[in-house]
């Protein structure tokens, strides 16, 4: 989505890595803007206005360098919001939350988005501050007056006391904001115990939207932040970072193998011991590519072969290989010269693909390969839907005979022959209903 350019003001530590890394994993298609910001603190601060109003994205998003997004969707429904509730800034309430007793009115701007438009007339070059009491005093005359709390609504929990200060030097960017007279709305911060982070979400029911840690300048000290060691707070993000599960990983590029279906904990169950080998693996049925990327961040030295009806080349990397393939076509799927370890079905789930395709597709396992025949549940809806006859030619019925091993029918896409050869190339198989209607089985070969 190339809607949005991200800007992050940085102390450069090994964190920005890892935010680089997810923001171009998600948004392949967004600028990432990086400021230097360890020096000349608070004036540097203001830097990336300037870089991101040539932006030709129609937002922004300002993150701090220890905010990590952990859901593509949650932040694409930020934006949809900010459209159709005409909101001019996004974010969390600088107060209300564990870490921040400020100015309520204020957006911390450790995850905020806001127009690049209405960057495009403001200057902050000459702005100075000076320490007075105890709040930043600017030459720009840019302070909180009552008038901005005008309006002000906060509809999420409050946790803390407020006092309507001018504690943040970047407050007087805000401040600017209020007097064009843009409407502020408000995430809800939630507290994420696993690593005692300020995680925001667009209502309190709603996913994170990403992981916000604090203390990134002290991030290897033994502060103490919500009863643990700072240290440790950032070895359990790392470790989280590092070893996401698969359904985190197919939540993150928002897989409905994830999101809808949550296959991904079965599949996890098959995969987690060979995860980190040299796997040839493939996926019939790419669509926009969420799933394929999945596999590619989940199995870090396998080769992931993507095939669909239409070309995707697009995705094609140094690990990942596309190609066009019609599943119904005996000619298309017979020419595949290649050995797999894993291939998983999830095109265009009709009877007539998921039964050629794995009986075409099997002779090119390697052995224990595992064969994944997944939406099932195709094949429990009647043939209005499109999926095929599935009173006579059943794709969850044949894959229960071959379970048992007894051919009940003569109606399959798959004659007798063929079904005792399918047969003798399997170890055993296992349906899975993951909830109603979510439906997927594992093959695993001898
Ligand atoms: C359910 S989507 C795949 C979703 C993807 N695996 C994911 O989890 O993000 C189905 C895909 O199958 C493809 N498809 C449909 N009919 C096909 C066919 N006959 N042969 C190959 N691919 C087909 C569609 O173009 C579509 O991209």
């Amino acid at each position: 989505m190339s809607d949005i350019v991200f800007v992050t003001t940085t102390l450069y530590t090994k964190w920005l890595d890892y935010q680089s890394k997810i923001i171009k994993d998600l948004f392949p298609d967004s600028e990432h803007i990086i400021v230097d910001g360890r020096s000349s603190w608070p004036n540097s601060w203001f830097n990336w206005i300037d870089l991101a109003k040539k932006s030709n994205s129609k937002y922004y998003i300002h993150i701090d360098e220890d905010f990590f997004i952990t859901n593509k969707d949650e932040v694409i429904r930020c934006i949809e919001k900010i459209e159709s509730e005409d909101i001019d800034l996004l974010g969390c309430s600088d107060v209300y939350h564990q870490y921040r007793q400020h100015n309520p009115v204020a957006i911390n701007t450790f995850f905020m988005i806001g127009k690049v438009e209405h960057l495009r007339d403001l200057d902050f070059s000459d702005i100075r501050f000076q320490w007075v009491g105890d709040s930043y005093v600017n030459s720009m005359n840019l302070h909180y007056k009552e008038d901005y709390s005008n309006g002000f609504e906060y509809k999420h929990e409050r946790f803390a006391d407020c006092k309507y200060d001018n504690f943040e030097p970047y407050y007087a960017f805000l401040w600017k904001m209020k007097e064009m007279e843009l409407k502020f709305d408000y995430l809800y911060p939630h507290f994420d115990n696993r690593f005692k982070s300020t995680n925001p979400r667009i209502d309190k029911d709603s996913e994170d939207i990403g992981i916000h840690m604090w203390y990134t300048r002290n991030w290897n000290s033994d502060m103490i932040v919500s009863g643990v060691s700072n240290i440790s707070r950032y070895i359990e993000l790392e470790k989280y970072l590092n070893t996401m599960s698969l359904q985190e990983i197919g939540y993150k590029y928002q897989t409905d193998k994830a999101t809808h279906h949550r296959f991904c904990d079965v599949y996890d169950r098959y995969l987690s011991n060979i995860k980190n080998e040299k796997l040839v693996f493939l996926e019939i049925g790419i669509l926009n590519g969420s799933s394929i990327k999945m596999w590619e961040e989940y199995l870090p030295n396998s080769l992931i072969y993507g095939a669909d009806l239409y070309d995707k080349s697009f995705l094609n990397s140094e690990r990942i290989k596309t190609f066009i393939l019609n599943q119904e076509k005996d000619d298309d799927l017979n020419k595949i010269d290649i050995k797999f370890d894993v291939i998983i079905d999830d095109g265009g789930h009709t009877m007539l693909q998921q039964q050629k395709t794995l009986n075409i597709m099997i002779n090119k396992m390697k052995s224990n390969g595992i064969y994944i025949l997944e939406d099932l549940h195709t094949s429990l809806l009647e043939e209005k839907h499109g999926y095929g006859n599935t009173k006579t030619n059943n794709t969850l019925n044949l894959i229960k005979d071959l379970k048992t091993g007894n051919l009940s029918s003569n109606d399959y896409f798959i004659n007798e022959y063929d079904f005792n050869r399918i047969l003798s190339k399997i170890k055993y198989i296992e349906i899975y209903e993951t909830k109603p209607g979510s439906i997927t089985s594992i093959i695993i070969i001898k």
